[in-house]
């Protein structure tokens, strides 16, 4: 990958001047190259007969190169054409600008090109050392020849967003200082880096003279998106088609479900499309044969490029006490999940030998999660992890601020895989379902358990955001009275979402568990897809504008059986409804799907034939769960159009209810 990325430099000719009196040609880098000059309406060369350091030095600091690093002669960056303005140079090192130095006069001399002069200014090259792949790590500058690091106190987001740039890299994800990447050698850079953003090359921006007190122990560390192109394959015109994004080297689809009209907008807008005019579904350009990027793409819909809307996977400062990360990740929330820690310029997990709520109390602590929830199975299993298996044998009193407090065996150690990954539900993770699938009572899920959400001033658009966040379609029916259980909370009331809010969870209402629901007045709603949504109008026009989060979750209900607690399972997926096929079917899954549906314990795997056969698509084949799973979708699956499994293969379950 290096060695792309080299190339792509190479073959970049970058021509660097100012203000038309002095410029570099044919150089790789902004600051190298052959030096000409502007005269009498021309540009022309210099001859190498005198060329030295002094003139370098006047040449580098005239273009904003910084210092010289070498002054070179026999046309080394090609040679020129048309004049050859000066020779006999000679400077003092004081001059503003390279005119002002001696010479034998503008046009005379005994020169051809193959004696052009060229030069190599100090250019400030950034690399990323050390980190998970070629777009992260920790910061180094080479300058006068040697690599040294940067102080996290001089440097911010802006700097950052110059240096991806530069690496053809994207745009930074995540910034982390205190050596989060280990320590460097060499200088540390401590004088406050000013780049305004927009900047093509790091060399380009200014600097401060004032240093920082720094040593190794403050090295920055950046994690750039590694996302830098966009393309539209198997369309019928270059505006149309599949979207697929470059990652490092290589392209791949993005995840379905994350492209909203949003991220269609900056896509068209990044390609110089105009505006989106729709976005459809999966298949319809052919799938595509590369990697699915599953990564979160939350546009505003202003961003210039899809990269710019890359979930940020922390909004720290770098110049506080964030010293190293953890995360939960594959819920769809953040309060509950797989644990990461971050290490080394690495994510990786953490193995569940001796695991127990103590440990998942400081976790949630320190994600300011609430508590860890004891009903919950603890360690909780949210699918197994990739990359190294960071921490093993965690031991924590349980009122530690942060896991780092806690004892475990160093770094790496382990006797583990990772099946062994160990998952955190929290008190503040929260969830919706609709108790029938895509319609019925809307019901939350927070602090361990499920309750009533209320239907005082719920209104369509509100009902709409939550389809959307279910995967069930862009719009809902009015809102309906429903009773709901008598022994259950009513969790939320008074909620009504704005036209900015992007998901449930930003919409305003009465805090948890306060409510004026009379008789248990719980919302009822039906989704669907609106007919019209397919029409390019109404896309741009469309009141309900609100994303559609990035997940794989799926909506899941019983259908042909008595109630909704026992039946035949069917799946939504791509605005319909379809089978699930019994490849691999077993008990444990029916345990998490009945608990998923609020239905209990499963009773039995294999329902009864009378809940009659599937007609149609098959989405969901070789479900494998633990049982121990939160949602079903944790566990490894299938989802797609299976053909190949007989309409007398469907999963049909009864759960206790
Ligand atoms: C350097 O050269 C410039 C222009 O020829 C002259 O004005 C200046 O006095 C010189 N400086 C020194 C230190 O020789
Ligand atoms: C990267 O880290 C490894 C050990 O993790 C170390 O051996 C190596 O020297 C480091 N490389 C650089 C360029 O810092
Ligand atoms: C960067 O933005 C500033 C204003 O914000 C502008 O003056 C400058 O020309 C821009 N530079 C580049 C290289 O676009
Ligand atoms: C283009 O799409 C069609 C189906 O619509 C598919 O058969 C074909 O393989 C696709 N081609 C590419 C290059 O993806
Ligand atoms: C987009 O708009 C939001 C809010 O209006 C703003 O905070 C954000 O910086 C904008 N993003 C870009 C890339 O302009
Ligand atoms: C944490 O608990 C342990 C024993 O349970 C106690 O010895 C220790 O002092 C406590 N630490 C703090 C900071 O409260
Ligand atoms: C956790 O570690 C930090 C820094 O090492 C220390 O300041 C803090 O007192 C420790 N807290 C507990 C509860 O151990
Ligand atoms: C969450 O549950 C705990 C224990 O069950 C309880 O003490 C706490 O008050 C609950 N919080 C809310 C907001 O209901
Ligand atoms: C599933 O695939 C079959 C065969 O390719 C096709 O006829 C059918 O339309 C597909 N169904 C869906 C819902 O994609």
């Amino acid at each position: 990958m290096k060695s792309c990325l080299t190339l792509f430099f190479m073959s970049t000719i970058i021509t660097l001047s100012t203000a038309g009196s002095v410029r570099l040609v044919g150089g790789s880098r902004p600051c190298n190259g052959r030096v000409e000059v502007f005269h009498d309406g021309q540009w022309g060369t210099v001859c190498d007969d005198g060329w030295n350091m002094d003139a370098a030095t006047v040449v580098c600091k005239e273009l904003g190169c910084g210092k010289p690093v070498r002054a070179i002669g026999l046309a080394h960056f090609g040679q020129g054409s048309g004049q050859i303005w000066l020779d006999e140079v000679k400077c003092n090192r004081s001059e503003s600008t390279l005119k002002n130095c001696g010479s034998s006069g503008w046009g005379v001399g005994n020169c051809k090109h193959s004696e052009d002069a060229g030069i190599i200014c100090s250019d400030r090259i950034p690399r990323l050392v050390n980190g998970s792949h070629l777009c992260s790590g920790r910061l180094e500058i080479l300058q006068l020849k040697t690599w040294g690091t940067v102080c996290d106190a001089a440097f911010d987001d802006q700097d950052a967003e110059v240096v991806c740039r530069e690496l053809n890299c994207g745009v930074p994800v995540q910034l982390l200082g205190a050596d989060a990447f280990g320590k460097g050698e060499g200088p540390v850079w401590t004088q406050d880096i000013q780049c305004r953003g927009n900047e093509s090359y790091f060399v380009f921006c200014p600097t401060s003279s004032l240093p920082k007190k720094c040593s190794h122990d403050n090295d920055v560390g950046i994690i750039c998106s590694g996302y830098s192109q966009v393309t539209l394959v198997n369309g019928s015109d270059s505006c149309s088609g599949r979207v697929e994004l470059q990652y490092f080297t290589e392209w791949g689809t993005v995840c379905d479900g994350c492209m909203n009209m949003r991220a269609a907008s900056v896509v068209c807008r990044q390609m110089n499309c105009g505006i989106a005019v729709s976005v459809v579904g999966v298949d319809w350009f052919g799938e595509g044969s590369g990697e699915i990027w599953a990564d979160v793409f939350e546009c505003q819909g202003n961003e210039t490029q899809l990269s710019q809307s890359l979930h940020k996977l922390s909004t720290a400062a770098p110049h506080n006490t964030y010293h190293r990360s953890i995360r939960l990740v594959g819920s769809g929330g953040d309060c509950a999940g797989r644990l990461e820690v971050f290490h080394k310029g690495s994510w990786g997990t953490v193995c569940d030998d001796s695991w127990d709520v103590k440990d998942a109390h400081v976790v949630c602590r320190q994600l300011q999660c609430g508590v860890a929830l004891s009903d919950q199975p603890v360690p909780a299993w949210f699918g197994p992890g990739s990359g190294p298996i960071w921490l093993d044998d965690v031991n924590c009193e349980g009122n530690e601020t942060s896991l780092w407090n806690c004892s475990s065996r160093v770094w790496g150690d382990h006797d583990c895989n990772h099946k062994e990954d160990v998952g955190v539900v929290c008190s503040e993770f929260k969830e919706i379902r609709l108790s029938e699938g895509c319609e019925g009572n809307v019901e939350v899920f927070y602090n361990g358990s499920w309750g009533n959400v209320c239907i005082n001033q719920m209104d369509r658009d509100t009902a709409s955001l939550i389809c959307q966040e279910l995967n069930c379609g862009r719009s809902a029916s009015e809102p309906s009275y429903s009773v709901g259980l008598m022994p259950t909370t009513n969790w939320l009331d008074y909620l009504k979402c704005r036209k900015h809010d992007n998901t449930l969870w930003q919409c305003p209402s009465l805090p948890w568990g306060l409510n004026n629901c009379y008789y248990n007045e719980v919302a009822r709603i039906t989704c669907f897809e609106e007919k019209s949504d397919l029409s390019p109008r109404s896309h741009l026009t469309s009141s309900t504008s609100h994303q559609r989060q990035c997940s794989n979750q799926f909506s899941l209900r019983l259908s042909g059986g008595k109630g909704r607690c026992s039946g035949r399972l069917e799946v939504y997926h791509n605005s319909e409804w379809g089978s699930v096929c019994d490849d691999l079917w077993d008990i444990r899954d029916a345990q998490v799907v009945c608990r998923q549906l609020g239905c209990g314990a499963a009773l039995s795997a294999d329902g009864n034939e009378a809940f009659g056969a599937g007609e149609g698509v098959v989405w969901l084949n070789r479900v494998e769960c633990r049982g121990t799973e939160i949602h079903p979708w944790d566990c490894p699956h299938v989802l797609n159009n299976h053909t190949d499994c007989s309409h007398k293969e469907h999963v049909r379950l009864t759960c206790a209810d």
